[in-house]
């Protein structure tokens, strides 16, 4: 057994219809292949109509399953509301919504237009409010339960981080929105949880947050206590499993899949890290000779 093996039972999503923002590509095609893969029938969106339709041929011919590419820019409400009825019409209902799609860059803050902050804000913020609120709004109407949104977060949610502020600001919202409703629509049988991936390499976000030679000069997987980054499969095995009923007690929570980046950051002494072995009988020496003084 290793970790990049499949988790879930195969029949684990059969009969639910699972929307992914942002599918068409990256994590988000990770995601929606082992979603077809355990029986669910997917609806991805983005914003590239070309993008979506070849995934979605793609993954049908890969996997046997049903997927509908809808064309739809998140930050616009009605194009939100499209995709829902879309969705609905398409598969009957919708079960569960992962707001994925995202938008990310590095930029000293200083040097952003504020377009420039404006544009992160809407697509990772004000998208994933705009999808929640246009489902959300069609499963109370229609007295539908047992519905799940997973929302995609980073680790920087909570410490924040430089370099990626509109980023660090839309995703702080995008948890506190999380939290917030799996307590007040829990009595609409709605489930929030959120994911905080780790460092999961892909193309779209590693050329905008890792361009040029900055991915050999800066390996996040030296920063990763586990001394690697994660494997796409790995993510997608906890995706589906807290989307799935098997997770049916998690409500409000947020799962860091980070091999501990976030904590080595954060503990005061982890740089401690860089003493070598042989150094510690001295240190430990020093320290015991200062007993009692
Ligand atoms: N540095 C500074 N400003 C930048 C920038 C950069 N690297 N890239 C874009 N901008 C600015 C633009 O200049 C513009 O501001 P202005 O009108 O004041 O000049 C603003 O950001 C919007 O850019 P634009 O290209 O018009 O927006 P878009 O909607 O076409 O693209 C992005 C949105 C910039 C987020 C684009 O990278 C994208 O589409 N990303 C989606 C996928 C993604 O980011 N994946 C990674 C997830 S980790």
């Amino acid at each position: 057994m290793d970790y990049t093996q499949k988790m879930m039972q195969a029949d684990a999503l059969k009969g639910k219809t699972i929307v992914v923002t942002g599918g068409g590509s990256g994590l988000g095609k990770a995601m929606t292949t082992y979603f077809l893969e355990l029986g669910a029938n997917v609806v991805i969106s983005s914003r590239n109509q070309e993008k979506i339709e070849t995934t979605a041929r793609e993954l049908e011919a890969q996997t046997g399953g049903k997927v509908l590419a809808a064309p739809c820019d998140v930050r616009h409400y009605d194009q939100v509301e499209a995709l829902v009825k879309q969705a609905n019409e398409t598969f009957g209902s919708v079960d569960i919504l992962v707001n994925n799609a995202a938008g990310n860059f590095i930029s000293p803050t200083e040097r952003l237009s504020s377009n420039a902050f404006d544009t992160i804000i809407d697509i990772v913020l004000k998208g994933t409010k705009n999808c929640t609120l246009a489902f959300g709004k069609h499963w109370i109407e229609q007295k539908q339960t047992q519905k799940v949104v997973l929302n995609i977060v980073t680790t920087y949610a909570w410490t924040g981080s430089a370099y990626v502020v509109p980023s660090a600001t839309a995703k702080a919202g995008v948890l506190a929105m999380t939290r917030s409703l799996a307590v007040e629509w829990a009595k609409y049988g709605m489930r929030f949880n959120a994911i905080a991936p780790g460092p999961f390499p892909t193309k779209g976000a590693w050329d905008r947050l890792l361009p040029g030679n900055l991915k050999e000069q800066f390996d996040l997987a030296k920063k990763v206590p586990l001394k690697r980054v994660g494997a796409h499969q790995e993510l997608a095995n906890l995706t589906a499993y807290l989307v799935s009923d098997f997770s049916a007690y998690i409500n409000g929570e947020v799962i860091t899949i980070d091999g501990g980046e976030w904590l080595k950051g954060a503990g005061q002494f982890n740089l401690l890290e860089d003493i070598p072995e042989e150094l510690w009988d001295m240190l430990e020496a020093m320290i015991r000779a200062k007993k009692g003084s």
